[in-house]
């Protein structure tokens, strides 16, 4: 084959960002390939033809950001509606807003509170354990917010995220549990958000529309069969960004970094709207999964082209990863740390090599920051690597 002038292993938001670069500044051929059967890595959305909503296939993506840089490249592809994501959550039998705020606070005490009387309450409510160090993630809890509240609306979630009694979770899994002592239950805080106007993969497609970047799908990396493999590419001198698991490109040979991963189980209703929002998390045990994504609620604008009697509904189940499984949530125990900084030597050390995104760094990062890290990358690794 005649190989082009730098090939990008994943087309997620890393890869994409990279290509885009690479052909604007450089006006370089790209090849990029995916194992995948489509572009857009784990914000990859399709149309549900029954209800006419929009699925995340890898569980539901909001973006935000409060970075300029970032809010001004991504429109470039793409609008963004006007929605502002809000969390409710089952407990008891009750509904409640989260973040936990004074509408939480003040229902789940049957209470007035003004915000300072609410403060003091959970302030002495979460002096129960004062003066101990808290040693594990249940004992962290109480001290953050009071058991009152830890326990209806952070404890049984948690413990189902890790498939693990909080109490034999470390401490360290939070640093903070947010408490707003106001009726503001807006999720995120950033400057900029909302869903991309004609969905995800309408924005991912536009990002790469250009005769120079060429995509390969359904090809794997490590397979020495297809021409744009590892091997191969080292030979010819190609420069490579690579997104997929950087233990996987070291042939796992210092050990495995360690993933939590989503199971999805697809419901449909006969009915225009089950839940009224599009998140709906369940604190308490009874409920196996820790909640359900509503989709068609993220996109009420399009009302006029969804089904009105029919909905379709993700409910989510948390669990460890094996190798095979979708690796969703780095574990990022004091080991895994250690073992990455073990390979980010490694990738360091390797030649014509870039790695990058949440896979490629073993980070969880949110859209705008994997955005953000690729323009840097691309300006500071992969820009000198092909003027070389
Ligand atoms: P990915 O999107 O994972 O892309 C990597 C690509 O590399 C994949 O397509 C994969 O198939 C491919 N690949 C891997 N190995 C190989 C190989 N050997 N050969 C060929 N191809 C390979 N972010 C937000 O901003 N807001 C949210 O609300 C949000 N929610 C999320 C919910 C969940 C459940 C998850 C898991 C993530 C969420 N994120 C969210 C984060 C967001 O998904 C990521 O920031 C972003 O998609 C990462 O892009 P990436 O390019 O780094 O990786
Ligand atoms: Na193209």
């Amino acid at each position: 084959v005649e190989y082009p002038d730098l090939v990008v292993v994943g087309a997620g938001l890393f890869g994409l960002t990279v290509a885009q670069q690479a052909v604007e500044h450089l006006g370089v051929r790209v090849e990029i390939i995916d194992v995948r059967d489509h572009i857009g890595g784990n914000a990859y959305s399709y149309m549900d033809e029954e209800t006419g909503a929009e699925i995340h296939k890898y569980g539901a993506h909001l973006f935000h950001t409060s970075n300029k840089r970032v809010w001004d490249y991504v429109n470039r592809f793409t609008s963004f509606t006007d929605y502002v994501h809000r969390v409710y959550a089952t407990h008891d039998g009750e509904v409640y807003p989260l973040p936990i705020n004074l509408g939480t606070i003040n229902q789940f005490f049957h209470a007035h509170y003004t915000p300072a009387e609410a403060k003091a309450l959970v302030d002495e409510q979460a002096g129960e354990l004062a003066g101990t160090d808290p040693k594990n993630l249940n004992d962290k809890g109480i001290s953050l917010i009071g058991r009152p509240l830890y326990e209806a609306f952070i404890k049984n979630y948690t413990g189902k995220q890790w498939q693990t009694d909080p109490k034999d979770l470390p401490a360290g899994i939070i640093n903070r549990l947010p408490v707003r002592f106001n009726y503001d239950n807006r999720y995120f805080r950033d400057t900029w958000e909302g869903l991309p106007t004609d969905g995800y993969t309408a924005w991912m497609e536009r990002m790469i529309d250009d005769p120079r970047i060429h995509v390969t799908l359904r090809t794997d990396f490590f397979d020495e069969s297809q021409p744009y493999n590892r091997k191969a590419l080292a030979a010819a001198g190609v420069p490579v960004v690579y997104t997929g698991p950087v233990d996987r490109y070291f042939d796992y040979s210092l050990g495995e970094l360690k993933w939590r991963t989503v199971d999805f189980r697809e419901v449909r209703y006969d009915e225009g709207d089950h839940f009224g929002c599009p998140v709906m998390n369940f604190s308490d045990p009874d409920v196996p999964y820790t909640r359900a994504i509503e989709f068609k609620n993220f996109n009420p604008e399009r009302r006029a082209s969804q089904n009105p009697d029919r909905t379709v509904v993700w409910e989510e189940y948390s669990r460890f990863a094996e190798r095979g499984d979708e690796p969703y949530y780095p574990i990022n125990t004091e080991a895994d740390k250690a073992l990455y900084a073990r390979y980010e030597e490694l990738a360091k050390a390797e030649p014509r090599t870039v790695f990058g995104g949440r896979l490629g760094t073993y980070k969880y990062y949110d859209m705008h920051n994997v955005i953000d890290t690729a323009l840097t990358a691309y300006e500071e690794q992969v820009e000198p690597l092909l003027k070389k």
